[in-house]
C-alpha cells in the first residue's frame, strides 16, 4: 500500500515536473517585444515615421522619389510594417517590398540617405542608440529587394 502510493506520489510530481517545464518552454517561445516596447508600440513608431516623412521631402537625394505618394498610406504601412518587425502587435498589410522599390532605381546612397533619415528620426523621439541600430540591423535584409538590381 505505502509503495503504491510511493509510486502514485511519484508519478503525479513528474507530471506536475512536466508541466511546469513545458510552460517554461512556452513562455521562453513567447515573441520577443522589447524592441517594440523601446520605439514606444505603435504611437511611438507612428510618430516617429511622421518626422522620418518630414525629413524625406528635406533631403534632396531621395525627395524626387517621392513626390505624388499618398503619403496617408505610405504612413500607415511603413508604421505597421515598423511595428511587426520590431516584435509589435501589427500586421503589415502593404505591398510587397520587391513589386514596391524595384522599378524606382534606388542607389546604394539612396538606400542609406533613407536609413539615415530613420536614424534621425529616431534621435528626435529619444530612442535609445541601441534600440536605433537593433531596429536598422532589421531592416538590412531587405535590402537587395529595395535597390535597384
Ligand atoms: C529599408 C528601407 C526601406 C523600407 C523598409 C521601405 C518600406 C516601404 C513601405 C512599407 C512602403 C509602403 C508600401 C505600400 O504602401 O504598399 C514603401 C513605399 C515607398 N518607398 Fe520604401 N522602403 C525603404 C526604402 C526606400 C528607399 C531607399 C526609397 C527611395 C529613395 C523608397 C521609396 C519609396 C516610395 C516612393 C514609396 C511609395 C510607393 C507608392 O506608394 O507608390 N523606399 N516603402
Amino acid at each position: 500500500m505505502g509503495r503504491s502510493l510511493a509510486k502514485t506520489c511519484t508519478i503525479l510530481l513528474a507530471i506536475t515536473m512536466g508541466l511546469v517545464l513545458s510552460g517554461c518552454q512556452n513562455f521562453q517561445r513567447e515573441p520577443d517585444n522589447s524592441l517594440y516596447l523601446q520605439l514606444g508600440e505603435r504611437s511611438g513608431i507612428a510618430n516617429i515615421v511622421e518626422d522620418l516623412l518630414y525629413l524625406i521631402v528635406d533631403d534632396d537625394r531621395i525627395n524626387a522619389q517621392f513626390k505624388g505618394i499618398n503619403v496617408a498610406q505610405f504612413h500607415s504601412n511603413l508604421t505597421d510594417q515598423l511595428c511587426e518587425l520590431s516584435g509589435g502587435p501589427c500586421e503589415y498589410s502593404g505591398r510587397d517590398m520587391r513589386e514596391v522599390h524595384q522599378s524606382m532605381g534606388i542607389t546604394n546612397t539612396q538606400f542609406n540617405a533613407l536609413a539615415e533619415n530613420l536614424i534621425l528620426a529616431m534621435e528626435e523621439n529619444n530612442i535609445p542608440t541601441a534600440a536605433q541600430n537593433r531596429l536598422i540591423k532589421r531592416l538590412l535584409p531587405m535590402y537587395p529587394d529595395i535597390r535597384h538590381l
